[in-house]
């Protein structure tokens, strides 16, 4: 197949700072989109997240029938068809890059009364189901998948029931996916998780008028049918975009970043518990709540940081921000040691492989283990590093450039237009230099 193959070239930076904001959370902008398609009367989603991934869960759900239109304001309304009202698609649905998309579907589309594959690209297509399917297929679904892998085939089947379900790991996408079974199923669904994980689901049908019951043991259980209701959504700055340019101004802002509008959902902000304690400066200014999820205002400086020990709980809350943690802890004086930590091998890249490989070869000194990286900082050099098609990884090493000592080239970078669309201009205006450079490779 020949892809398009964008590289980053990202140079020392003069100096980070400034005011900036990131684009909306792509959690919630895939839970707005999904719940407001099947929920009953309009939802009106402000600050979307238009990347790649929402774009791709936005198409699926117009070829199941729903309308959605876009408002001048740059909102987006969508008539609800409700829980049952989804159309049978003509064609495969391709989720492109998006695990979130791919799981979450599955969870909603078990209690269709017609049958739908959902595919992706080759990243999407090596992510595992099983953990999804497995628990649905105990509700009564009825889906195939080539040997727990995408294409996912749903077929269609009478009823689902309420099932009680202990997760084996700790995952917000398995979770929201029973849930989303759980509005169509009869009687209780319940999900016990082994630890925090990203609540954005379980606020977001709150909000739809739909009882969710949690309790401080990672229990979380609702009572189906229920019909969640059409609400307005405004979707905070993602966190997870925010998280790279926290360590960029941890690492190199003299007078201060303040990155403005971000969602801190305690489930998601374990980041800057792990940098405070590593020495960082971090000041968080909460505005007020917009609708659903707590909004702040962050502002980072340059710090002296040090290495840790990373404590495991903290591992689900910042569990898509450690590329960029990893870049810190390669800058800091000091080893760091992140452990518990496998389900990184298992994101759009093996996150732990592909970042330990890209700090070698910008000096640093890293082991990897099954389940963590052990990582002795001191400072990075420039280098060409390889983001294996990974947004995170590619977005993280970019940051890296604003420490090290000379240019980095960055290959594989196109997939940060999934998560990130005008990566290259916030980066700018933050005052780093990230170039990019297309050329076509066959893949
Ligand atoms: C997500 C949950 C996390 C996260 C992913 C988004 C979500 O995945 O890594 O980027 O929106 O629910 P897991 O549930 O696999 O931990």
């Amino acid at each position: 197949m020949v892809e398009p193959c964008l590289s980053y070239f990202a140079y020392p930076a003069d100096s980070v700072g400034g005011v900036i904001s990131v684009p909306g959370d792509k959690s919630i902008s895939h839970r707005a989109l999904m719940l407001g398609a099947v929920a009953e009367g309009m939802t009106q989603i402000e600050g979307i997240l238009r990347g790649e991934d929402c774009v791709a869960t936005l198409v699926a759900l117009e070829k199941m029938g729903v309308s959605i239109n876009h408002g001048p304001d740059g909102s987006v309304v969508i008539k609800g068809v409700g829980l049952q009202g989804l159309r049978a698609p003509l064609v495969s649905l391709d989720l492109g890059n998006s695990g979130t998309a791919m799981r979450l579907l599955t969870g909603l589309l078990v209690s269709q009364s017609f049958e739908a594959t959902l595919t992706g690209d080759q990243s999407l297509r090596g992510r595992p189901m099983a953990r999804v399917v497995k628990p649905l297929q105990a509700m009564g679904a009825k889906i195939e998948t080539e040997d727990g892998y995408p294409p996912v085939l749903i077929q269609c089947i009478e009823s689902l029931i309420g099932v009680s379900h202990k997760l084996k790991i700790a995952s917000a996408q398995v979770k929201s996916a029973l849930l989303f079974a759980g509005l169509s199923a009869r009687g209780v669904t319940a999900i016990q998780s082994p630890g925090i994980t990203r609540d954005h689901t379980e606020r977001m049908l709150q909000g739809m008028g739909v009882e969710v019951n949690t309790d401080d043991s990672h229990k979380v259980s609702l009572e189906g049918p229920v019909q969640p209701r059409g609400i307005k959504v405004v979707v905070p700055g993602d966190f997870s975009s925010a998280a790279f340019f926290i360590v960029a101004g941890c690492l190199a802002s003299e007078f201060g970043l303040l990155i403005k509008n971000v969602g801190v959902n305690p489930s998601r902000t374990g980041l800057l518990t792990i940098l405070r304690a590593m020495g960082a400066q971090i000041d968080i200014r909460y505005n007020r709540d917009y609708s659903l999820e707590p909004i702040a205002d962050i502002e980072v400086k340059k710090s002296t940081l040090h290495g840790i020990e990373v404590p495991q709980e903290l591992v689900p809350q910042a569990i898509d921000e450690f590329p960029a943690l990893f870049v810190a802890a390669a800058c800091a004086d000091g080893t760091t040691v992140v452990s518990g930590a496998k389900e990184l091998r298992y994101k759009e890249s093996d996150r732990l492989r592909v970042m330990a490989e890209g700090l070698k070869i910008l000096g640093t000194e890293v082991s990897e283990q099954p389940d963590g990286l052990t990582i002795s900082g001191g400072g990075l050099d420039g280098g060409t590093v390889d983001s294996c098609n990974d947004h995170r990884a590619a977005m993280a090493f970019a940051m890296a450039s604003v420490a090290a000592k000379g240019p980095i080239e960055i290959l594989g970078a196109s997939k940060v237009a999934t998560s990130f669309p005008n990566f290259l201009v916030t980066a700018a205006q933050a005052g780093l230099k990230v170039e990019s450079s297309a050329r076509t490779t066959v893949d």
